[in-house]
């Protein structure tokens, strides 16, 4: 999401006037990803390396996160939406953690969009942290380490039970995929647009799906062979 910042340097306005102007868009795409059929959204509001951010910015950034939880509990819970985060949660005030919980509790039995928060994420702590989680059980269980596949492993990253994401979209004409899922994205398409996070809309959502609908998604094979395989069936 990115471009909260340039979006509010345009305006002379301050970063978190930016950041709140984020929110909306937020509100807006998540709603539309419900109502869509989306099955999985994943939201990367904060990175870890973002902690190196000005104090007063991180500060605004986490209220901005608990006031959209409390704000649109409501509407998670209306629209079937379940919740669910990724990232080194336990570096996040506890205070923004236990609303956090609320929601993921409350809204856990519905079944609709998962909305993913990537919160104080870093795709590469991700990995070191599974291969943490490996070795010790290895270490406990008696595993031998060849036994391990692809599929293995992705059952120790935080992202375990979610697809891989199928598309990635990119704002503000960012060409970088900034510690986002790196594992996870192996195959995802990427929609990059020129326009900054806080005036991406509706619209352009759908011009992202639109476009991806229009891709060859061949894992490796040609394209012959994936056309055979789509007539086949
Ligand atoms: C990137 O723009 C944006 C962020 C680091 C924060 C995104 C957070 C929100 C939109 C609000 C809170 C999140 C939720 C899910 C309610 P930038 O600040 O890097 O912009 P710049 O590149 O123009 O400086």
């Amino acid at each position: 999401m990115d471009g909260n910042g340039r979006w509010a340097k345009a305006r002379g306005l301050p970063r978190i006037a930016g950041h709140r102007a984020g929110v909306k868009a937020v509100r807006a795409v998540v709603e539309e990803c419900a109502r869509a059929g989306v099955e999985y959204l994943t939201l990367f509001a904060f990175s870890r390396e973002n902690w190196r951010r000005p104090e007063d910015e991180v500060n605004a950034l986490m209220v901005l996160l608990e006031q959209y939880l409390e704000r649109e509990l409501d509407t998670i819970m209306k629209n079937n939406i379940r919740l669910r985060t990724i990232g080194r949660i336990e570096e996040i005030p506890e205070d923004v953690r236990r609303t956090l919980s609320r929601v993921t509790d409350r809204s856990a039995g519905n079944d609709g969009l998962t909305l993913i928060l990537a919160l104080s994420y870093s795709g590469r702590q991700d990995i070191v942290d599974a291969a943490r989680r490996w070795s010790e059980e290895v270490a406990r269980s008696g595993k031998t380490p060849d036994a391990l596949s692809e599929e293995d492993f992705s059952g120790y990253l935080s992202t375990s039970g979610i697809p891989d994401p199928d598309l990635i979209i990119r704002t503000s004409g960012e060409m970088r995929i900034s510690n986002f899922l790196l594992w996870q994205a192996a195959y995802a398409e990427f929609f990059v647009t020129e326009k900054l996070w806080p005036d991406f809309t509706v619209d352009d959502l759908r011009e992202a799906i639109r476009d991806f609908g229009g891709r060859e998604r061949r894992f490796g094979m040609t394209s012959d062979q994936v056309k055979e395989e789509t007539e086949s069936g």
